[in-house]
C-alpha cells in the first residue's frame, strides 16, 4: 500500500475532493466525480467504449477509485479519467471521452490534472493497459507515455471454450475471457477467433 509520505491525512484532499470546484482550462472544465454523476458518467464510459476492442465492457455501476476526474458538458459528463493510487506506481483504470465531444482536448484536460495531484502526492510512474486500439495508443504517445509490456486477451467462444477449460458441479463453460504471455501469440491466435494485443504503457511523473 501506499507509503506515509505520499498517503497520509492530506491524500483526500490532494487526490480527490467532491465539492471542489471545476480547473477551467483553455476550453475544458474539470472537476471530482460527485455521486449524482453516476448514471452520466456510466453512458459516457459505454458510449467510449463501443468503438474500441473493449466494447463489451459494460459497467453498470460505478467502481470507486482513488482519484475521480470528469469533464462536465452538455447537462452530464462528457469526459472522465478514474485513477488508482495504490503506491507510487498509480494506474489509470478508466480514460473516456464521449464520442461527440472528441479530439477538443478533453482527456488531455483530464490527465493534465490528475498528473498535478499526483505529483504533488509523490506518485512516481502513471501506468495504463491498452488493446490495440489505434485513437488511444496515439493519444498515449502524444502525451508521454511509452510501452513496458505486452501481454494477450483471449475470448473463447461457445465453440472454442471446450478445447481449453472443463468446468465441475454440472456446468458447461459456454465463453470465457483468458490472459496470456505475448510468446504464444501465433499459436492463440491459430486457435481463437478473438484475440487482442494488452500493451502496458507508462509514464515518469516529475
Ligand atoms: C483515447 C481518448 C480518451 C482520447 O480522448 P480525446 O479527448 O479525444 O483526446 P484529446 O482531444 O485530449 O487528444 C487528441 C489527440 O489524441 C490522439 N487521438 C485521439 N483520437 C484520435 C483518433 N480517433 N485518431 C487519431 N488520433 C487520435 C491524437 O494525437 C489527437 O490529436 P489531434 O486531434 O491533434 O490529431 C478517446 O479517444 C476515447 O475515449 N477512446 C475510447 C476509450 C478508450 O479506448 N480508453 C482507453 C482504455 S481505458
Amino acid at each position: 500500500m501506499f507509503g506515509g509520505d505520499v498517503v497520509g491525512a492530506g491524500r483526500v484532499s490532494l487526490l480527490g475532493a467532491p465539492g471542489r470546484p471545476a480547473v477551467t482550462g483553455e476550453r475544458v472544465a474539470v472537476r471530482d466525480y460527485e455521486t449524482a454523476d453516476e448514471a452520466s458518467w456510466l453512458r459516457c464510459r459505454v458510449l467510449a467504449l463501443l468503438a474500441t476492442s473493449s466494447y463489451d465492457d459494460v459497467w453498470p455501476v460505478k467502481r470507486r477509485a482513488d482519484l475521480e476526474l470528469v469533464a462536465p458538458g452538455g447537462g452530464g459528463i462528457v469526459g472522465l479519467l478514474d485513477v488508482s493510487v495504490p503506491d507510487v506506481n498509480a494506474v489509470i483504470e478508466t480514460v473516456a471521452v464521449h464520442p461527440d465531444h472528441q479530439r477538443r482536448g478533453v482527456a488531455t484536460a483530464l490527465l493534465g490534472e490528475a498528473v498535478r495531484r499526483l505529483e504533488r502526492c509523490g506518485v512516481r510512474t502513471l501506468e495504463v493497459s491498452v488493446r490495440e486500439d489505434e485513437p488511444v495508443l496515439r493519444w498515449l504517445a502524444r502525451n508521454g507515455f511509452a510501452e513496458a509490456s505486452r501481454s494477450l486477451h483471449v475470448y473463447a467462444s461457445e465453440d472454442e471454450v471446450g478445447t481449453v477449460l472443463n468446468a465441475k458441479y454440472g456446468l458447461t463453460p459456454v465463453g470465457a475471457f483468458l490472459h496470456a504471455r505475448i510468446e504464444r501469440e501465433a499459436e492463440l491466435r491459430r486457435r481463437f477467433e478473438r484475440v487482442h494485443v494488452c500493451r502496458g504503457m507508462n509514464r515518469v511523473l516529475g
